[in-house]
């Protein structure tokens, strides 16, 4: 006997990896964004009209006027961690549910943390442009000196989960580690302090808030100027954390001695942007959460919360839950 009920119109934004997508598939009709860049906004706009449900990455603005355009909209997944890029109040207001991706990426976003930690530390990369420039002639006492991690101070901004994984590794590397978090965390082997005397104190500073109102520009130029001569700072969070033009400026003039960023205020980089100048910054192109096995785990998650959604169950890793008091989801 055949299902009478139509199944719910799902528009998946880009190819995921993994065999999530099939799963999706067996309960609902779905319409894939068939290129790999990003559906443009017009696009984006249009296919979310007719849908049921939007699996959605951080590249897809997902806001009041979507929302509005698209009445049939009961369920919002995003493949992230981060939902910066969602209107979560406009989305609640609607009682529509949003999940993501928390968890799964933890372990794998510190260990790009540590990874641009040694590379700005020991100038990893520039070492790697100056064998290829056919520069290393011999070897010498003071070629492409860098700094040592053990020993040395690293200041932790945001002790959620993926602060706390980095601090974990950091201790391993022989690190003090001192934290601050919006709201007072306390946690082992880290030593709590407010952010000015973080700074202060620190010789490597690795971000790890959400980006939100109040730590939008957080390192703001002020901020950078409270941190000691010669730090290093690392961003895996979100740019709109770290003030770009500050922060290439203070590279530029040698107040901090190196940093490694791996997001920013605007992805891609544009051309224009001062930090392609700036001195002694690694770069990569917002790769945190980047390896086959998180990231097909991340595809999964996001699936799962879709499904729960569509079936008119609590999604697993829902950012809104209070959509489920009072009247419940729209259904
Ligand atoms: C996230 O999930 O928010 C990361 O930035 C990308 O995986």
């Amino acid at each position: 006997m055949s299902d009478p009920r139509p199944r719910p119109r799902v528009f998946v934004t880009r190819a995921l990896p993994g065999a999530g997508l099939e799963r999706l598939g067996r309960e609902a009709e779905i319409a894939l964004w068939p290129e790999r860049r990003a559906p443009p906004r017009e696009a984006l706009l249009a296919r979310a009209a007719t849908a049921d449900g939007l699996l959605c990455l951080l590249t897809d603005r997902i806001d009041a006027e979507l929302l509005a355009r698209a009445p049939r909209l009961r369920a919002i997944s995003s493949c992230s961690v981060g939902l910066d890029h969602v209107d979560l109040a406009a989305a609640t207001m609607r009682r529509i549910p949003v999940g993501h991706t928390p968890g799964v990426l933890t372990d794998t976003t510190a260990e790009l943390a540590i990874a641009l930690l040694l590379a700005a530390a020991r100038r990893v990369v520039e070492a790697d442009r100056y064998v290829r420039a056919g520069q290393w002639r011999e070897w010498s006492p003071d070629l492409l000196l860098g700094r040592d991690l053990a020993g040395s101070t690293l200041g932790v901004i945001g002790l959620g989960a993926i602060g706390r994984a980095v601090a974990l590794r950091a201790r391993a590397l022989g690190m003090r580690v001192l934290g601050w978090n919006r709201t007072p965390r306390p946690t082992p082997e880290v030593e709590s302090v407010p952010l000015p005397e973080l700074l202060e104190r620190s010789d490597f500073v690795s971000v790890h808030v959400a980006l939100a109102e109040d730590t939008r520009g957080l390192l703001d130029a002020a901020a950078l100027a409270r941190m000691r001569p010669g730090a290093v700072l690392v961003n895996v969070a979100r740019g709109g954390i770290v003030d770009e033009a500050a922060l290439a400026a203070a590279l530029a003039s040698g107040r901090l001695a190196a940093a490694a960023l791996d997001v920013f205020e605007s992805e891609p980089l544009p051309a224009a942007s001062p930090l392609l100048a700036a001195p002694n910054l690694v770069l990569t192109p917002h790769i945190g959460s980047a390896s086959v096995r998180t990231r097909t785990r991340m595809a999964d998650l996001a699936v799962d919360n879709l499904l729960a959604a569509l079936r008119g169950e609590p999604m697993p890793h829902c950012a809104n839950p209070e959509v489920y008091g009072g009247d419940g989801p729209r259904s």
